[in-house]
């Protein structure tokens, strides 16, 4: 309650289309409330790099971390693009935010909303809430090459794994099943060939359960996982993995439960030291930009997530009905991206 001040980045490619409708959705769910939303814009991306050959500033990384939270569209150009060599969007902006603002818990969820064609012949219920980690594993640069470009190039990329970064997402994930009525939990990982790793987040979720004894956990290795998600995705509740299985997985989970464009996220600190950050699933998509066909609705379901965070649970729950009726009504209607926002908006006005 009151003002909260809200970092916007919208980025690249379709990111800005995609925030705009989502912008559009907060200030009507916020219409003549108590609560205001008092926003900075950040233009940060590839574009700007290639205005200013410069990815993020410290001084922005400051500014950022001002705020109370942070609405992201997506970042960086088209995968190859000669220009954008070395310049690495992904890792100097938004890993950097997700690392520095110890966004250790990457929530992920996927349900299968009514209305919505899966791609699956029989998917059942599916609503799932994948708990992906978001400072460790293979994303945090522990690498190195030698003798690069020679027959005899070696290129290593370390996954770190550290037992207090496991330790508090697995916590992180036991806390999010004991409050779903279903109360399971999945432990993903390879623990068949990552031995170290693997025994380390094994450990630690059974350490863990042994306080969560209402909690049925399980196990699957990555490769089976992506089967079930296919055959039978209505058997998961919570998933908690590792920062790259994770990645994988909620673009496959995105896949099966309508696309990609209606996936949301939130890169979240829990401790609240730090604004955490909510964010579409997806890319900056260059195949699409510009046309205007983007779906938001993952951006307008990551805006339910961060009032969700903040507590506006009300105004969250708002949000999530509007596009839940929105997508029964629309089905998989092709509809323009400003035709889908303006959509949730007359159905926010009326809820
Ligand atoms: P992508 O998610 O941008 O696109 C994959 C496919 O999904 C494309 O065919 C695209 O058109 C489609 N798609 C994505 N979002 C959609 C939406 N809202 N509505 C309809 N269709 C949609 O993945 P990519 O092509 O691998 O990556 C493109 C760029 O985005 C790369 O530079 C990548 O690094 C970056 N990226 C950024 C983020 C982020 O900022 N969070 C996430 C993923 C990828
Ligand atoms: C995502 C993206 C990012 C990731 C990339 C762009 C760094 O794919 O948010 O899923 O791998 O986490
Ligand atoms: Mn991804």
């Amino acid at each position: 309650v009151g003002t909260v001040r809200l970092a916007v980045i919208p980025g690249d490619g379709i990111g800005p289309e995609v925030v705009g409708e989502a912008l559009k959705a907060l200030a009507a769910v916020t219409d003549g409330s108590e609560v205001s939303f008092q926003q900075t814009e950040f233009s940060l991306g590839a574009a700007r790099y290639l205005e200013t050959g410069d990815v993020m500033s410290d001084d922005d990384l400051a500014a950022i971390a001002g705020h109370d939270a942070i609405l992201l569209g997506a970042v960086g150009g088209a995968p190859g693009d000669p220009r954008l060599l070395g310049a690495n969007i992904e890792r100097g902006l938004l890993l950097k935010l997700r690392f520095e603002l110890d966004h250790y818990v990457n929530l992920r969820p996927t349900v299968l909303y009514p209305g919505v064609t899966s791609p699956l012949a029989a998917p059942g219920d599916v609503d799932f809430l994948l708990v992906r980690e978001g400072t460790e594993g293979p994303y945090v640069g522990n690498g190195g090459a030698i003798r690069v470009g020679t027959p005899h190039e070696v290129a290593n990329e370390v996954s770190v794994n550290t037992g207090y970064g496991v330790e508090r997402v697995v916590r992180y994930a036991f806390a999010a099943a004991s409050a779903r009525p279903r109360k399971r939990l999945t432990l993903v990982h390879k623990t068949n060939v990552l031995v170290f790793a693997g025994s380390l987040w094994k450990r630690t979720v059974d350490a863990v359960a042994v306080e969560f004894p209402d909690i049925t956990v399980d196990y699957l290795h990555v490769d089976a996982a992506t089967i079930f998600l296919v055959t039978d995705p209505a058997r998961f509740d919570v998933i908690v993995t590792d920062n790259l299985f994770g990645d994988i997985l909620t673009d496959l989970a995105g896949a099966i439960s309508g696309g990609i464009g209606l996936a949301a996220s939130g890169n979240i600190n829990p401790d609240g030291r730090f604004p955490s950050m909510f964010e579409p699933v997806h890319g900056s998509a260059p195949d699409i930009a510009g046309k205007g066909i983007a779906d938001p609705t993952a951006a307008i379901l990551s805006v339910a997530l961060l009032l969700e965070h903040l507590g506006l649970t009300e105004q969250a729950q708002r949000v999530t009905r509007a596009v839940a009726a929105d997508i029964a009504e629309r089905g998989d209607a092709k509809r323009s991206t400003s035709e889908v926002g303006d959509a949730v908006v007359a159905r926010l006005g009326a809820l």
